[in-house]
């Protein structure tokens, strides 16, 4: 069928179905730049335990292993990456695309892609869902797809490619080049000016957005006119 031929540094394995890429990579924990692609996941996830549908061979659903050589406490910052690896290679294809901190990615205000990123020993598993060529979505899901959007169909292969290109790029960069990063991040940063209820462990927070701190953090102005820097893996977005 496809060509899948993976870019340097990547080696890709295609299966039919499978549960999830992502249990698949916590349970082998392979090398560094394994990648897993399942024509269809029987039991996809979503973060906070959500399901993640796709319909075979109209989404692009994978895992990449990275083994990264910084501290675990860097790896959270691969999902910010993830999110703007993504949104670069669908600029490649000549889509402008926007993240929602911390890690999805949207067209028009409306999510396209999700990015699961799980650690198990010393392997950190990236899994991405990308919905390319659907056009009937579930309603009320808020989603869109590269073909709804664009007009057109995608060959699954080259976007899976230019993806992994950008992602090599990106993943490298959670140490010492992390500034560059965000200040890319910030560009697209879909939640700036925006109000948002939060969950944090502190209790419901609300205000408007700033922007994204040094740290890959959100920025928050609260009602109360107090500044609060908020790290991804502690907040849930109310709305
Ligand atoms: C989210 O938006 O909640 C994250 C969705 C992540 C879905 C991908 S699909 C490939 C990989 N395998 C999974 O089970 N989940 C991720």
């Amino acid at each position: 069928m496809s060509d899948w031929r993976a870019p340097e540094g990547w080696r890709i394995e295609v299966v039919d179905e499978i549960d999830s890429t992502n249990e698949e990579w916590k349970r082998r924990q392979p090398g560094h730049g394994r990648v897993l692609v399942a024509l269809k996941q029987s039991a996809g996830r979503g973060r906070r335990g959500n399901v993640w549908l796709s319909e075979p061979g109209v989404g692009l659903t994978f895992s990449v292993a990275l083994r990264p050589s910084e501290p675990k406490g860097m790896w959270p910052r691969l999902a910010l990456a993830t999110g703007l690896a993504v949104a670069e290679a669908l600029g490649k294809l000549g889509i402008e695309a926007e993240v929602k901190w911390p890690n999805d990615v949207l067209l028009g205000g409306k999510k396209v892609c999700g990015v699961l990123v799980e650690a198990v020993g010393e392997v950190a598993v990236i899994g991405i869902g990308l919905n390319v060529n659907a056009v009937d979505l579930p309603e009320g899901l808020e989603a869109t797809s590269l073909r709804i959007v664009a007009g057109r169909e995608f060959e699954v292969t080259e976007v899976l490619g230019l993806i992994l290109d950008r992602l090599k790029s990106r993943t490298g960069q959670i140490g010492a080049d992390f500034p560059e990063l965000v200040a890319r991040l910030r560009e697209r940063c879909f939640l700036s000016g925006k109000r948002v209820r939060l969950k944090s462990p502190s209790g419901p927070t609300e205000g408007v957005v700033q922007g994204i701190g040094d740290g890959g953090e959100l920025l928050l102005q609260t009602a109360e006119g107090l500044q609060r820097l908020l790290q991804a893996d502690e907040v849930r977005a109310v709305e």
